[in-house]
C-alpha cells in the first residue's frame, strides 16, 4: 500500500539546522575530537550529514538496538543486536540518535555505554517528541522538536519504508 506523505519539515530546513548542529559540536569540543555512534538504523542519514558539517576529527563506530514493548507492554525492554566495534575508553562520545520518542532506548543505550567509562558521554538527536516521554533522558543536541506524530524520512522509517526521504514527513495514514 502506498501512504500520503505530507511534509512537515522541508529538506533545506533540516540540512540548515545539521549545520547549526556541526558548527556548534565543533565549537564545543574545540581543540578535542568526537566519537560518534551512530544507532542504525535511523540514524544513519543525520549521523553522515552531521559529520559532515563537523570541523574537528571526527571517528565513527555503529551499534543497533531493538526496542519491545513500545505499543504493546508499558514495562518496554530494549534489546542489544550490534554492539560497537571499539572501546569508548578515553573518548568524547556521542550518541547519534534519529528522533527520541519515549526516552527507552537512549537510557539504555546511556547505561550500557556510560559503564564503558568515555571521557565525556553526550546525546544528539535530529528529533524529539517530549509528549511522548516514559524515561526521562537529558539531551545535549536536538534537531527540532515536533508533535506526536508519526513521521518518516531522513533515516526513519514506516515498515522499512521512506527513510531515503530527503526531508521529515508525516504519514497519513
Ligand atoms: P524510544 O521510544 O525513545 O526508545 O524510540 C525508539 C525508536 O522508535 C526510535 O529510535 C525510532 O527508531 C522509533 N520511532 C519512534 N518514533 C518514531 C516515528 O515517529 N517514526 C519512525 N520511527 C520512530
Ligand atoms: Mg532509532
Amino acid at each position: 500500500m502506498e501512504e500520503k506523505i505530507s511534509v512537515l519539515i522541508p529538506e533545506e530546513k533540516v540540512d540548515k539546522r545539521i549545520a547549526e548542529l556541526g558548527a556548534q559540536i565543533s565549537k564545543d569540543y574545540e581543540g578535542q575530537s568526537v566519537h560518534l555512534i551512530c544507532v542504525l538504523k535511523g540514524s544513519i542519514m543525520f549521523t553522515c550529514e552531521l559529520a559532515k558539517r563537523i570541523t574537528i576529527p571526527v571517528t565513527f563506530d555503529f551499534m543497533s538496538c531493538s526496542s519491545y514493548g513500545a505499543d504493546t507492554k508499558s514495562s518496554g525492554v530494549v534489546r542489544l543486536v550490534k554492539d560497537l566495534d571499539e572501546p569508548l575508553e578515553g573518548k568524547n562520545v556521542i550518541i547519534i540518535e534519529d528522533i527520541v520518542d519515549s526516552g527507552r532506548t537512549l537510557s539504555y543505550l546511556l547505561e550500557i555505554l556510560g559503564a564503558r567509562k568515555p571521557a565525556t558521554l553526550k546525546l544528539c538527536t535530529l528529533l524529539d517528541k517530549p509528549e511522548r516521554r516514559v524515561k526521562p533522558v537529558h539531551v545535549d543536541y536536538t534537531g527540532f522538536e515536533i508533535p506526536d506524530e508519526f513521521v518518516v524520512g531522513y533515516g526513519l522509517d514506516y515498515d522499512q519504508k521512506y527513510r531515503n526521504l530527503p526531508y521529515i514527513g508525516v504519514v497519513e495514514l
